[in-house]
């Protein structure tokens, strides 16, 4: 089977699937999605989730993408050999890919509005006020459908100069010089007076506080996390080389994934119970709050701006991640020689479903479904609904077509007693254990919508 370019490095191999990883998911998904799960057995949910399912379908697409040497399309077609009426679970994922791409890159686009506003703030002497940016943001879509064109702009422009250097070089200093910052401002946020309070409500879980959503809601958001489900994984699996260990590959990942995650809930919290005014459910939650601490300590300014550069870094990474799983399925399909011909080709579709999200708190504003803006509601029904049931999909076709004795050859390691025993707790996670979570997930959301 003909191999890809394969990565230069294995530590490059981390580093692009922990930086495709971490993203807005962490730090701009995860704190509002736990608020409107109201806290601490939300964030326990979560944890488990991610260690008991997560972990094994990120090392399932891993496995696919390594064998097969494909993207996510291709790959299937091949997993299926004579079944190919299950060929559209792949392009589903593609799909997806390309839909969530759009409003990821409005979001993106608002974190280079905060950037733009802290470096004037920063240079110019403008300080940045409280609620300002923002509003600015909220009653403007040109502004947003202007920035998320940058950010599409800039994705592509990377993606054209290839793997290794298009995606490799941006990582490697990014995610330090972030979790600096982001301990910095964690031990401001942790002298605030609210940090009793907050750790009691992160840390102690009240479990009549979740709902008959909260299991799926969980799920989806571990499965957006980790970057399972969009096939992104699987055109990384598909560079990477024979010796690679991949159920180790993919604890480190996901272990690194949810430490970021909880470093934010506990940075962002002391905050926002600090600003009792906002509501902690909404999705505007970390570009409310942060920017009014910021304005208000000493050196926010600077703050600010190292932040938001460091957060607009790692929401490019994750793109880049999201449009080279896309790119790569265009090559494969299309048979589009040119790989910047296949990006700018995805790069246009994904600016054309982005004008949606985009107006979505201006000329879409009347559109509200069950009280969620379209761009709220858009990201229920893909990463709460769509993405679980791909997954579900991918893993029982794993299961069903992928030969016993790869899955063998590709977890255990000769010689190491705990690979086999993990093993069979992986097997009994990805045939037994995720599609009864994700079924009972499902099943108490409709019961309850009902
Ligand atoms: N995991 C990324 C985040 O949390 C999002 C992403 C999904 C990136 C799929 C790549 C592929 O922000």
């Amino acid at each position: 089977m003909a191999k890809r370019a394969s990565w230069q490095t294995r530590f490059g191999f981390y580093l692009i699937a922990i930086g495709s990883a971490f993203g807005l998911g962490n730090l701009w998904r995860f704190p509002y999605v736990v608020g409107e799960n109201g806290g601490g057995a939300f964030v326990l949910l979560y944890v488990l989730l991610s260690f008991s399912i997560g972990i094994p379908v990120l090392i399932a697409e891993l496995m696919i993408g390594r064998r097969y040497g494909k993207g996510v399309v291709l790959s299937f077609q091949s997993l299926l050999q004579k079944q190919q009426k299950f060929r559209w679970v792949g392009y589903l994922s593609v799909f997806i890919s390309l839909v969530v791409l759009s409003y990821y890159s409005v979001i993106s686009g608002w974190v280079l509005h905060f950037l733009t506003q802290f470096t004037v703030g920063l240079f110019g002497n403008h300080l940045v006020t409280e609620n300002q940016p923002l509003q600015l943001l909220m009653t403007n879509g040109w502004i947003q459908v202007l920035l998320a064109s940058c950010h599409i702009l800039i994705a592509v422009v990377v993606i054209t100069k290839g793997v290794h250097e298009g995606l490799e070089k941006w990582i490697s200093w990014i995610m330090p010089i972030f979790l600096i910052l982001a301990f910095l401002l964690l031990v401001k946020s942790f002298n605030l007076p609210s940090t009793p309070d907050v750790l009691r409500f992160l840390f102690y879980p009240d479990f009549s506080k979740l709902t008959a959503h909260s299991l799926i809601h969980a799920i989806g958001h571990v499965f957006f996390t980790l970057s399972v489900g969009f096939g992104s994984l699987i055109t990384f699996g598909s560079y990477m080389g024979d010796k690679d260990h991949l159920p180790t590959v993919g604890f480190r990942v996901a272990f690194v994934d949810t430490v970021v995650s909880l470093l934010a809930v506990i940075m962002i919290f002391p905050i926002a119970f600090q600003a009792s005014n906002v509501p902690l459910t909404d999705p505007t939650l970390l570009f409310q709050i942060l920017p009014q601490f910021l304005a208000s300590i000493k050196g926010g300014e600077f703050f600010g701006f190292a932040f938001f550069i460091c957060l607009y870094l790692a929401a490019l990474n994750a793109t880049l991640g999201l449009l080279e799983g896309i790119v790569s399925n265009i090559v494969d399909l299309m048979k589009v020689k040119d790989r910047s011909k296949a990006t700018w080709i995805s790069g246009f579709i994904i600016f054309i479903f982005s004008l949606l999200p985009a107006f979505s708190s201006t000329v879409f504003s009347r559109i509200q479904i069950q009280g969620k803006s379209l761009i709220e509601a858009l990201d229920v029904v893909l990463i709460n609904w769509t993405l679980p049931f791909v997954v579900l999909l991918q893993v029982l076709l794993f299961v069903r077509y992928y030969q016993a004795e790869w899955k063998k050859e590709d977890f255990i390691q000769e010689g190491n007693l705990a690979s086999q025993t993990m093993f069979q707790h992986w097997l009994f996670s990805i045939k037994w254990l995720l599609p009864f979570l994700i079924i009972l997930g499902f099943s108490l959301a409709i019961i309850y919508l009902f």
